[in-house]
């Protein structure tokens, strides 16, 4: 097992375990993490059904009792990462006479890990929470960081909170059942995390993408382990995002924008992110910072879907409004929703541009003349006009 500490203050400090097989026998974790014996899980009615009744029976052979347990189902969804969705949950816990005996866990992906950590952080002032994030994308990225939030209609991941779980247990096991598209959008958050620190972690993932596209268990369990130590190296020098882990936001701010043009439908996270850091990084070399040979690595490695998704043809097939969306970008919209950005700030647009293989920084001058050059190339480039 991996074992990765994460100290947030002096005296401050929680677990991520990486296991195969851990959520079968988290018995004896949960009963030293969880000191309060009524539970709510938070998911949704896909991974309960495949895993709910696993974690059920962990726990109870963790000695909880039963009926001290609760499980709340939520919609499936991004669209569901939303307000509406959390006043649900507080009826329900409130329904249930939820208090501060009280320990969440979230089971799920991202959007429920999200969505249970702003819930767990806003109710009664703040319930302690456990992730076990079922998602490649979770377990690479969300669950680490302390980041939870929830979306609004202008602006992605605008309403949240820094909120620290009290451990974070991570089964590479259950990506077995994950479908394709989210094996390649957590592969997109790695490649992020390599882009940004790690040289060597980027040229593993380039050697080894064809078997992690097909679930090749152990470099799963590898991808996920190294990209949660480069990941927490980042978080515990910044935790609460002054500077260094701005880095993070990669690929993000063009990303964020084209989910909240595309609704939160159509386009997944991760396919957003690595539209975003194919358009950021032209703009990055349009900019002069990175070298041609760099440009043509990325979008290398981001030729696999997602990133092709977008190709004309499949999405035409696939997603007629999301071609339409791209292919007709109103971009004073576009350029609206950047303005948006948590990242900016006094004014200023914030992206954060590669310049090499392990380096990235940030620019907070970027201008709308440049982001709709590089999206205009980037259309050609796809075929979308
Ligand atoms: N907090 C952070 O630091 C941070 C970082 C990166 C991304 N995010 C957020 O994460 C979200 C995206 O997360 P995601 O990509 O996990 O999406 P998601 O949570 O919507 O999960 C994707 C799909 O996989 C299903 N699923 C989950 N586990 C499964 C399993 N083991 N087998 C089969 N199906 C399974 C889900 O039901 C869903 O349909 C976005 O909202 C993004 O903003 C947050
Ligand atoms: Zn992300």
């Amino acid at each position: 097992m991996k074992e990765i500490k994460i100290k947030i203050t002096e005296d401050k400090e929680y677990k991520i375990c990486i296991k195969k097989g851990i959520l079968i026998n988290l018995d004896e974790h949960l009963s030293k993490t969880i000191e309060n014996k009524r539970i709510i899980i938070i998911t949704n009615s896909l991974v309960n059904c495949l895993y709910g009744v696993k974690l059920l029976s962990s726990l109870k052979k963790g000695g909880f009792n039963p009926d001290l347990i609760d499980l709340i189902e939520v919609p499936d969804g991004e669209k569901y990462k939303s307000l509406s969705t959390a006043k649900y949950l507080y009826d329900e816990l409130l329904k249930r006479k939820a208090d501060r005996t009280t320990t969440f866990i979230a089971l799920g992906g991202g959007v429920i890990g999200d969505l249970t950590g702003f819930v767990a952080a806003t109710y009664m002032r703040g319930l302690p929470l456990v992730h076990i994030p079922t998602t490649l994308l979770a377990q690479v990225d969300s669950s680490i960081g302390g980041k939870v939030a929830i979306d609004h209609h202008l602006a992605k991941n605008i309403i949240g909170s820094f909120y620290q779980p009290k451990a974070v247990y991570t089964d590479p096991e259950v990506l077995q059942t994950l479908s394709d598209k989210d094996i390649k959008n957590g592969i997109v958050e790695a490649i992020k995390i390599a882009v940004i620190k790690s040289p060597a972690f980027f040229k593993w993932i380039e050697k080894n993408i064809d078997l992690l596209i097909k679930k090749h268990r152990d470099l799963l369990c590898e991808l996920v382990k190294e990209a949660v130590s480069l990941k927490a190296d980042i978080v515990l020098k910044d935790p609460w995002e002054k500077g260094l882990r701005k880095v993070l936001n990669f690929g993000h701010s063009i990303g964020h924008a084209l989910e909240v043009g595309a609704g939160y439908q159509d386009l997944s996270h991760g396919e957003a992110v690595a539209l975003g850091m194919l358009v950021e990084t032209k703009i990055a070399r349009n900019r002069g910072m990175c070298l041609e040979e760099f440009e043509k690595q990325i979008k290398q490695i981001l030729s696999f879907p997602p990133a092709c998704a977008v190709h004309a043809d499949r999405r035409k097939r696939e997603s007629k409004s999301l071609f339409q969306y791209i292919k007709n970008i109103d971009y004073n919209q576009f350029w609206e929703t950047l303005t948006l950005d948590k990242k900016n700030s006094q004014g200023k647009i914030t992206f954060i541009l590669p310049e090499a293989l392990g380096k990235a920084v940030l620019i907070d001058d970027i201008n709308k003349k440049e982001v709709i050059e590089a999206l205009e190339e980037f259309k050609k480039e796809w075929k979308l006009c």
